[in-house]
């Protein structure tokens, strides 16, 4: 595990196997980021004609190693480009990302890159950390690439408290990140609801042991209990595995609390459709199914090391999505926890039938704000893409979740529940509400119209991430290939601002 430092001292001074400083576009040419300034003065009238041999030119993304003779007190120099504006911390988290990936085999790394003030060293931790983000468990051979022992954040104020402070939270949030990237990187069989529910409370123990640590109390009910609590949505789906339901239950109540958050994350360990199965190659990335739940769970236990003062209860039902002869049909029709009864059309449409379950859960708790989190609906993937993610829900939470993605630096694109789809979710001609009605368009919502249903009338929104919980294509910035843990530090944001407006 890589350990990070605040040091103010100089980057051509600072011995370390490897120097990373930040390069700044601009019209004149490139020039390197102000906490590089003693790199520049050490190569002198020679840094313009060397930048330009090296073909730096500083765009955003660019990562350019050299040789170094005498200029820094490391072998390897590396040039990272952080684009035009170099106060930006979303360009400073890429760049650090860029620069994690770019030394891969080095003890010591030295960072000289825009870092004035916290939320740039928060900006560079975090962009470094989960950059350099692997996932190696299943690899035989894991020689490939080592992370860096210590890593040294080279920044004016590393003295001050502030910056301090801003390292320790980008800590909690980096390692949020990675734990949710964690599970949805795992194998679907070596990651259904039981084993899941396991690794739920291996990290809610990690995280709470210790002096100091936060109190987080955690439940995990079993298939059994499920059934007495009437959770017939999240049953309906499970019966088709011979894995049986989980649901986690955190809950963070710390005596300051100002406001209390209900947070609801789906988990399906695995989709494969169930009866109404899914085309081969529809199913390929269903291991990511249970990203929401991940979400949470891992956004719960920041706040908590956090010390948010916000009450926060979490909820993360459980169930693979299988096809055997105990799957549930189309036709079928289901109790829900709230009593609702709703007929099966499509047995791909699982993810609301776990989270219409939890969310009524969720509103018994009496929270001022409900959130859900899913990798809900394929419809929302085509219409946003693999970066942007879908919310929906009351006036009051959704320009709220979008603040807190631009504060987090995740994109989130607000999308209607249109007053037709209430006729057609209560269409059903034998039960309250018809789970899916074959209209191809405007599947998502749909699905939040349904979703609604289970709230209560509370501030609600509903994030439908799916298609960002995995990058499919190469890495980028502080994202890697694989698992993102989006959605982690929106959560996270959000309950920090709940914090602040009360
Ligand atoms: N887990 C999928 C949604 C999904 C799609 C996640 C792509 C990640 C990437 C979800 O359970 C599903 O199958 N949704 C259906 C909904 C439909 C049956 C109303 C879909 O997207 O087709
Ligand atoms: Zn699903
Ligand atoms: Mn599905």
């Amino acid at each position: 595990m890589t350990s990070y430092a605040l040091r103010a001292a100089s980057p051509a001074k600072t011995r370390a196997d490897a120097v990373v400083v930040g390069v700044v576009a601009g019209d004149k040419g490139p020039r390197l980021c102000d906490a590089a300034e003693e790199v520049s003065k050490a190569y002198g009238r020679r840094l313009r004609p060397f930048l330009s041999t090296m073909g730096v030119t500083g765009k955003a993304g660019e990562a350019v190693k050299a040789p170094t003779r005498d200029e820094v007190n490391a072998p390897l120099l590396v040039f990272v480009g952080l684009g035009e504006d170099p106060t930006d911390p979303i360009a400073v988290r890429r760049a650090a990302g860029v620069a994690a990936r770019s030394v891969s085999n080095a003890a010591s790394v030295a960072l000289a890159l825009p870092s004035e003030t916290p939320e740039l060293v928060a900006a560079v931790v975090e962009g470094h950390r989960l950059g350099g983000y692997t996932f190696t468990a299943y690899k035989s051979s894991k020689s490939e690439t080592t992370e860096p022992a210590d890593v040294v954040v080279l920044t004016s104020i590393a003295r001050r408290a502030e910056a301090v402070a801003a390292l320790g939270r980008a800590e909690v949030l980096a390692d949020a990140v990675a734990l949710c990237r964690d599970w949805v990187n795992t194998p679907p069989g070596d990651c259904t609801p039981p084993l899941l529910a396991e690794l739920v409370t291996a990290a809610h123990k990690e995280a709470t042991k210790g002096r100091g640590a936060p109190k987080v109390s955690l439940e995990v009910f079993d298939h059994e209990q499920l059934a007495e609590m009437g959770c017939g949505g999240i049953l309906s789906v499970g019966n088709s595995s011979v894995a049986p339901s989980r649901l986690a239950k955190l809950t963070w109540a710390p005596k300051d609390a100002v406001a209390h958050l209900a947070l609801v994350g789906k988990g399906v360990t695995f989709d494969s459709g169930g009866l109404t199965i899914k085309p081969s190659s529809s199913m390929m990335n269903m291991k990511g199914d249970m990203a929401g739940a991940a979400s949470v769970v891992a956004a719960t236990l920041a706040i908590a090391r956090l010390g948010l003062p916000v009450k926060v209860t979490a909820f993360a039902p459980m169930a693979e999505n299988m096809v055997s002869g105990t799957s549930t049909r189309p036709g079928d029709v289901i109790t829900m926890h709230n009593g609702t009864t709703v007929e099966i059309a499509n047995t791909d449409a699982e993810g609301r039938m776990l989270l219409g379950d939890a969310l009524s859960m969720a509103v018994e708790e009496g929270p001022d704000v409900v959130l859900d989190i899913a990798t809900l609906t394929g419809h929302m993937q085509l219409a946003l893409g693999d970066k942007v993610g879908a919310v929906m829900g009351t006036d009051d939470q959704v320009p709220a979740v979008l603040a807190a993605g631009v504060a987090a630096g995740e994109q989130h694109w607000r999308m209607p529940i249109p007053e037709e789809m209430k006729e057609r979710i209560t269409s059903s001609k034998v039960a309250d509400l018809l789970q899916h009605d074959w209209v191809r368009w405007g599947g998502g919502l749909y699905a939040s119209a349904f979703l609604r249903e289970f709230t209560g009338g509370l501030p609600w929104a509903h994030l439908d991430i799916a298609g960002k919980e995995m990058n499919l294509g190469g890495p980028y910035g502080h994202v890697p290939s694989g698992a993102t843990g989006f959605g982690v530090t929106t959560l996270v944001e959000f309950a920090r601002a709940l914090a602040e407006a009360e």
